[in-house]
C-alpha cells in the first residue's frame, strides 16, 4: 500500500507540506489542528478531503499510514508520541522536542512499534547542501577538524510576545529554532562526529524591550505586546567532538550588525581542502588540491526543490522500511548539543554534552 499522510498542524509551515505533497502527488487525506477552521481553510486549498480539531481522531484513521507534525515546539513530543502508538511513521518538524529526554522517549517509543521518525532538517536537501556533501564524500576536503555554523538575522524576532517567545511552548529562541538546522546540518557534513564538551553564551537584548524593538522582519508576526519574551535572541557557542574536531555555532534572532556585514556562512576546514557557502544560498565555493596544484572550484549547482527532497526521502523511507539519513537518533544528538549549550550559557562554563 502506498503512503498516505496525515498533517498536525495547519500553520505555516503545515501549508509548506501540504503544498509540497500536492505538488508530488502524495496523497494527503486530514489535516489536525486545535484550530479546525485553519485545517479546512488549507484543506479547502489543497484538495484534503478530511479536517479534524483532535489530532488523536486523525491517528486512529486506519487509512492515514504516517503523519507529518508540523505544531508549537511543545507538541512535538506528543503528537509525534500519539502518531508513532497508533502505528503511524512521523516526519517531525524540527526541532525534535524541548530537550534530550523528550527526543529519547520519542526515539524510544518508536523503537518499540517499529516506526520511523524522520527530521524536519530540510537544509540538508538544498542544492548547495547536497553539492557540498558530494564534495566530502568524495574525499576533497580530506578530514574536516573545524567548522563554522552561522545563522543571522538582524532585527528578525519571529512572533514577538507569541510561542515563539514563550519558552514552556518553544524551549527557548534562536538556538532551539534555527540554530538547529545549522547545527543538523554541519554535523552531516562532518559525519556526525561524537559532541563531547560545550562552551556556549546565550543573550537576550532585545525581544525584553517589547513595545520599543524596532524590527525588520517578523516570521509569525504580528507582534503581541502584551505577550511572553523569556527566550534568548542570540546564541555563541562552540563544540568539541570526538577527535579534537570543533565547531563554531552562532544564531541570532536579533544583533546589531551592519547591513550586509555578515553572511549565513557555513564553512568547512579539512586536511585537503575547505568549503564555503551560503545557508540556501546559490554557489558553493571550494578549495582543494589537485594534481599538485591548489585549485578553487565552483560548482554549477543541480536544480531541486529541498522541500520536495525531504519529502520525496521520507516516502522511500516508509515505503522501503529503511532508516532515514536525518534520522530520530540524529535529531536526539543535535538536541544533546542544544541543551549543553544552554546549560554551559547558565553555568558560565564549558559543559559536558549529555
Ligand atoms: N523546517 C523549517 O524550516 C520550519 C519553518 C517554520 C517552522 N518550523 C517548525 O514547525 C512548527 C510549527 O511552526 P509554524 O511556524 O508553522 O507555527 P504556526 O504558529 O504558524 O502554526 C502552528 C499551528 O499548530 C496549531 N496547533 C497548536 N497546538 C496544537 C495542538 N496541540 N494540536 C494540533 N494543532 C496545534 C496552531 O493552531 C497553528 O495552526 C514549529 O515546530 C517550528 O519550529 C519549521
Amino acid at each position: 500500500m502506498g503512503i498516505k499522510l496525515g498533517i498536525v498542524g495547519a500553520g505555516t509551515i503545515g501549508q509548506v507540506h501540504a503544498q509540497t505533497a500536492k505538488r508530488l502527488g502524495v496523497p494527503v487525506v486530514c489535516i489536525a489542528d486545535v484550530n479546525e477552521a485553519a485545517a479546512k481553510k488549507l484543506a479547502s486549498a489543497e484538495g484534503v478531503p478530511n479536517t479534524t480539531a483532535n489530532p488523536a481522531e486523525m491517528f486512529a484513521d486506519k487509512e492515514i499510514t504516517a503523519v507529518i507534525v508540523g505544531v508549537p515546539n511543545k507538541f512535538h513530543k506528543d503528537m509525534a508520541l500519539g502518531a508513532i502508538e497508533a502505528g503511524k511513521d512521523v516526519l517531525l518538524e524540527k526541532p525534535m522536542a524541548l530537550n534530550v529526554g523528550e527526543c529519547a522517549q520519542i526515539n524510544a517509543a518508536a523503537k518499540k512499534h517499529g516506526r520511523l521518525v524522520q527530521m524536519g532538517f530540510v537544509n540538508r536537501y538544498s542544492p548547495v547542501a547536497q553539492s557540498a556533501k558530494s564534495f566530502v564524500d568524495a574525499g576533497e576536503l580530506g578530514r574536516i577538524y573545524h567548522a563554522k555554523a552561522n545563522i543571522y538575522r538582524r532585527r528578525g524576532i519571529p512572533g514577538l510576545g507569541g510561542w515563539f517567545t514563550t519558552k514552556a511552548l518553544s524551549g527557548g529562541g534562536p538556538l532551539i529554532d534555527v540554530g538547529v538546522h545549522i547545527i543538523d546540518l554541519a554535523m552531516h557534513l562532518m559525519s556526525f562526529p561524537k559532541p563531547l564538551r560545550v562552551s556556549g553564551k546565550v543573550y537576550a537584548n532585545f525581544g525584553p524591550r517589547m513595545k520599543n524593538y524596532l524590527f525588520e522582519s517578523m516570521w509569525a508576526g504580528p507582534p503581541r505586546l502584551d505577550g511572553k519574551f523569556d527566550v534568548e535572541d542570540a546564541a555563541h557557542a562552540l563544540v568539541r567532538f570526538e577527535g579534537g574536531l570543533t565547531m563554531e555555532i552562532n544564531a541570532t534572532w536579533a544583533m546589531n550588525f551592519p547591513a550586509n556585514s555578515v553572511q549565513n556562512l557555513m564553512g568547512f576546514f579539512g586536511d585537503k581542502g575547505g568549503m564555503t557557502f551560503e545557508l540556501g544560498g546559490t554557489s558553493l565555493r571550494v578549495a582543494t588540491e589537485s594534481n599538485g596544484h591548489n585549485v578553487d572550484i565552483t560548482p554549477t549547482l543541480r536544480d531541486a526543490n529541498g522541500w520536495d527532497e525531504q519529502l520525496k526521502r521520507f516516502v522511500h523511507s516508509v515505503e522501503t522500511r529503511t532508516e532515514p539519513g536525518a534520522s530520530g537518533a540524529k535529531g536526539q544528538i543535535v538536541q544533546s548539543i542544544i541543551d549543553a549549550i544552554y546549560d554551559s550559557s547558565e553555568k558560565d562554563r564549558e559543559v559536558e554534552v549529555g
